[in-house]
Order: structure tokens, then sequence, then C-alpha cells
């Protein structure tokens, strides 16, 4: 089991870190971020491809015993987002930051990734780094697993962290079942008849019907939903009309839906259809629903949530593992975890006293480097119980 290593690492850590959060890119953008990583660790002996899901890559490694398929997942995409940080290692990029710390997870997987190198005669099994591109799109996941990256490297089991600001740096968030949300999308159209605003009897009024539906798909949560389950329907957007005297045509509302039980997701689109067919119809409009599922939930399966356990206490101890929260944000690791069991996770990285404890996406947002050796040690452990754990 690897303890101290990975402390001993923390300089050059703390160095890959500076470096890449200097040098943020965008969703499938990341060619220099990508060829940073490809070059670390093609010098440490992995197999790399390049060019997976776009701007991502995949690194393999393998021990002279066969034995399971481990992969570790990172995401490498940064924000369009300035920073207001005043770090001196803060972007050098104009308008661009890895403001959500995906160069927190880049570093501890290259971390993870030189600890196992060093141990590659004793590995029983190989262990595949995935380097996700375009996380803050959901769309980087979605075009890994379509190019086939888990069946080509035979992935058995995978394991994934995100930093978490709101966790005190040397803590480590972990829990089993529902983690973060299912994100799903909704596009709501409600067509009437448009006409002068002054002889309102002569048309059919959409602007009227789509204020009964806000109202009413808002009952949905609190009169639907079984109150010891959660979820969560919000409006984004609403368009319609052109002047202040003309009744319009339609009005155009778009939104995002969060859910966590599977049961729960697989009924509200039900619910939302006849909200918005039926609301309409009262008010003589038509109401058109169109939902689109875009991410299930992350949900840590028993035998991998043990697992990572493991990894902490042995790079920690157990006083280190913390209850999180589940939050309402959503993650496409979940849609590895629908094909191969896997455990996601949260790296504590907050400390007051240097200021950070800003959220993910602000133009603030700020780590405790001390994490990234914590973050590293705990992925390397973790492929290494896997391994072990999975043997047949
Ligand atoms: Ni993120």
């Amino acid at each position: 089991m690897i303890r101290e290593e990975c402390f001993a690492l923390s300089d050059e850590l703390r160095n890959l870190f500076r470096e890449f959060h200097r040098n943020p890119e965008l969703s499938f953008e990341e060619f220099e971020t990508a060829r940073k990583i490809s070059l670390y660790l093609q010098d440490l002996g992995y197999n790399v491809t390049e060019g997976v899901g776009r701007t991502g890559l995949t690194a393999r490694i393998e021990g002279n015993q066969s034995g399971p398929n481990i992969a570790i997942r990172a995401d490498i995409d940064g924000l369009p987002i300035q920073e207001e940080t005043g770090l001196s290692y803060a972007s050098s990029a104009d308008g661009k930051m890895h403001a959500c710390g995906h160069d927190v997870h880049i570093t501890c997987a290259l971390g993870a990734a030189r600890l196992l190198a060093g141990l590659k005669d004793n590995l029983k099994g190989s262990v595949t780094m995935i380097f996700q591109p375009a996380e803050e799109l959901n769309r980087g996941a979605k075009e890994m697993i379509k190019e086939g990256v888990l069946e080509t490297n035979g992935i058995d089991m995978i394991f994934g962290l995100h930093n978490h600001p709101e966790i005190p740096v040397g803590k480590v968030a972990l829990k089993e079942g529902p983690l973060m949300a299912a994100v799903d999308r909704i596009d709501i159209t409600i067509t009437g008849k448009g006409g002068h605003g002054g002889l309102p009897h002569r048309d059919i009024d959409p602007i009227v019907a789509t204020a009964s539906m806000i109202m009413n798909l808002q009952t949905i949560v609190s009169r639907n939903i079984n109150p010891l389950d959660s979820a969560v329907i919000s409006l984004g957007t609403i368009h319609g009309g052109t002047r202040n005297n003309i009744i319009p045509d339609k009005v155009e509302l778009t939104g995002t839906v969060r859910t966590f039980a599977p049961e729960v997701r697989n009924s509200i689109e039900e619910k939302i259809r006849r909200v918005v067919e039926n609301t309409a119809a009262t008010l003589q409009c038509k109401g058109e629903l169109t939902y689109i599922y875009e991410i299930p939930p992350v949900i840590n399966q028993a035998l991998p949530k043990g697992i990572v356990e493991r990894a902490i206490e042995a790079v920690v101890d157990k006083e280190a593992i913390a209850e999180p929260t589940p939050s309402t944000g959503g993650e496409d690791f979940s849609l590895f975890q629908e094909k191969v069991p896997g455990c996601f996770f949260w790296l504590g990285v907050g400390n007051p006293e240097i200021g950070a404890v800003h959220p993910w996406h602000s133009p603030k947002f700020k780590i405790d480097e001390r994490a990234l050796a914590i973050g590293a040690g705990v992925l390397a452990n973790t492929a290494l119980i896997a391994m072990e754990e999975l043997k047949d």
C-alpha cells in the first residue's frame, strides 16, 4: 500500500498543478492540456492513445500478472470565466479559468499514474487512466463511451474524484448510493393565437397560459413527489412576444430537472407532460413538452465504495472519511457507472485561512494544494485494492 510515497511527491504535484492552472482550455479545445498529459505518461512508460472522445486520451499500464482492468477517470476542461484569485499562478488565458478544479483532477490522476508506474512489476492486472474532455458540457463521457473506451480496455471497475471546497483539506467525502443528481432538460412550447392586445376575446393568449403553467409546474415537487425523495424543476428561459400591445402566437420555455431516485426520474416526465398539456388546454392553448434525458445520477455501489474507503484509510486514516451531503449538481462520470461498477468521491480542498472557500465556478475559486498528494495516493491505492479485490 502507498502512504509516504504520495506525500514525497508533493512538490512535483504542486508544480504540475500550477502549470495546468496557468493554462486552462475550454471544453473540446484541450489540445495543449492533452499533449502535456500524454508526454508525462509516455515518460512513465504508459501506453498512450490520443484523440479519444475528440480531445481526450487514455493511458494504460499492465503488470506482469494478468488480472482485473481498473480505470481512473479525470476530467480536464476549464471554464469561460475571468479569474479573480490574484494567485501568482493565476490563469494566463484571458477569460478562461480552471474554476471547477479539473486541474486538481488531472494532477491527482498523474500523481497516481506515477505511483503505480513505480509498482509496475507487482501490479496484478492493468490500470487505464482516462482523461476526459468537455465534462462541463456533459458531452465528454458520452463521446468516449461511444468510441468504446470501456470495451477497448476491458474495464471492470472505474473510479473518479471531484475536489470540494466546502470539505476541509485532509478529509475525503464518500458514500454509498446517490451522490449527484440526474440532469435532464425540458423544452416547452405554448401555442395560442396572436392578435391585438386590446381585443383579447378574439385571440388565444399563450402568455396567460404560460403564467399558470409556471405556477402549476412548481406543484409537482411539492404535491406529487414523495416528501422523502427529492427533485428540482427550474425554468431558466421564457421567450415570447414582440410588443406591449400584441398578443403573441406562442411562448417558449426551457428548464432543468434534477432527480436522484430512478423511480422519481422515470415518473417525472409524465407528471410534467400532464401539467403542460392540461394547463394549456384549460386556457385554449396547446402545450407541448420535449423531455431530454441528459445524464443519470451518480450512484455508488457498495463494493467500489468499500474499496475507496480502504484506500483513504491507507493514505490518511479512518477519521479522514466524511459523510457528504448529496448535490443536485450533475457529473457525467455517471455515464461510465451505467456501464461498469464504479465509485465517485469528493476530495476536500477547502481551507478558510488561505481563502479556499469559494464554490465551483466562482472567479475566486481556490484550493489548498496539500490535497493533491492525498488525492493521488487515494487514487493509486484504490486501483491497487480493486485489482486485489476483483481477482478471481
Ligand atoms: Ni467539475
